[in-house]
């Protein structure tokens, strides 16, 4: 790769990765990335491998690997401060890794050099990598003061510079879809927190992602406005949508996702389907996690 970016330097997080050798929680995290590995890498749209991410002194990913078939919706559990946000920010460009590998597809926008530094791809490839990606947050982040239409169309007909007549064709079909016909003209603070979650997720789809990714996107609901976002995530599986979905819902993670990943403290402890995880953990950690939503 030419004009390189690199990951900003710590090497706190090698070291806390080589110290949790001799703890085992490498080892446990190995034993996940061996599941992944056993998925057919061809078809991964998303693959993150071995992700170290530190802030300052503190080690938040500990050679975390995630890859993502397409088609599969991925729940990512686990407690406060377990790293979750960071490994979406990490997979959507908003922060970087100190190492690591992350590809699109074919699309490699970040990998070590020989020092097992993380060298990103020149800006071309990752405004291209953010094109294959959309991020409904926990805090929709709307532009408050724009419509409905002007939110869920700018970033299409600005960014991807796509034409202004399908892309407003296309923002009708999809508000109509989250059940917001009608809301066009309104401004975010005349929706519910619900239907403005709702518009978050048509204004992500509007971009035509190959994968979405929502970092809880409902604790901010009441549970009748989260019932409702759930069910449109629900009818977006249902339609082989790739997702990763980092929530607590554990619920809505069980009826909806194909594989759930528990992390805790910067590793992946534990994976599996829905009820080999929740219903048969195999880790002590994973186990007292689910016992407080039992
Ligand atoms: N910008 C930052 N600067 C410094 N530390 C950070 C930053 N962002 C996150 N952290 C730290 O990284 C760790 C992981 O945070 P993260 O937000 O990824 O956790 P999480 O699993 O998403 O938690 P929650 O369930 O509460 O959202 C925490 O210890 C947090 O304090
Ligand atoms: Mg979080």
């Amino acid at each position: 790769m030419t004009d390189i970016v690199r990951g900003s330097e710590d090497i706190s997080c090698v070291s806390a990765a080589t110290n949790a050798v001799s703890t085992g929680a490498v080892s446990v995290a190995n034993g996940a990335n061996n599941t992944t590995s056993l998925l057919p890498q061809e078809k991964s749209l998303v693959k993150l491998t071995h992700i170290q991410k530190s802030y300052g002194n503190v080690c938040v990913l500990q050679s975390i690997s995630l890859h993502i078939n397409a088609g599969e919706v991925v729940a990512i559990i686990g407690p406060s401060g377990s790293g979750k946000s960071t490994l979406l920010r990490c997979a959507t460009l908003l922060e970087t890794f100190q190492s690591g590998t992350l590809a699109y597809g074919d699309l490699v926008v970040a990998k070590n050099d020989a020092h097992g530094h993380a060298i990103y791809a020149p800006k071309s490839v990752l405004k291209e990598a953010k094109s294959r990606f959309g991020l409904v947050f926990q805090s929709f982040n709307l532009f408050p003061h724009c419509s409905v239409l002007h939110n869920v169309t700018d970033a299409a007909i600005r960014v991807q510079k796509r034409n202004r007549d399908e892309v407003m064709t296309q923002a009708h079909a999809l508000l109509a879809k989250m059940g917001l016909s009608g809301k066009e003209k309104m401004v975010p603070c005349e929706l519910s927190g619900g239907q403005q979650q709702r518009v978050a997720i048509a204004r992500a789809l509007a971009l035509n992602p190959s994968i979405l990714f929502f970092d809880e996107p409902t604790s901010a609901l009441d549970p009748e406005l989260t019932r409702d976002v759930l069910k449109v995530i629900r009818d977006l599986a249902a339609e082989n949508m790739t997702m990763a979905i980092v929530t607590h819902e554990m619920s809505f993670a069980r009826d909806v996702a194909d594989r759930i990943i528990f992390m805790e403290a910067g590793v992946i402890v534990e994976q599996g389907t829905a009820s080999e995880l929740i219903n048969n953990p195999q880790h002590m950690r994973t186990k007292t996690f689910l016992s407080h939503y039992a």
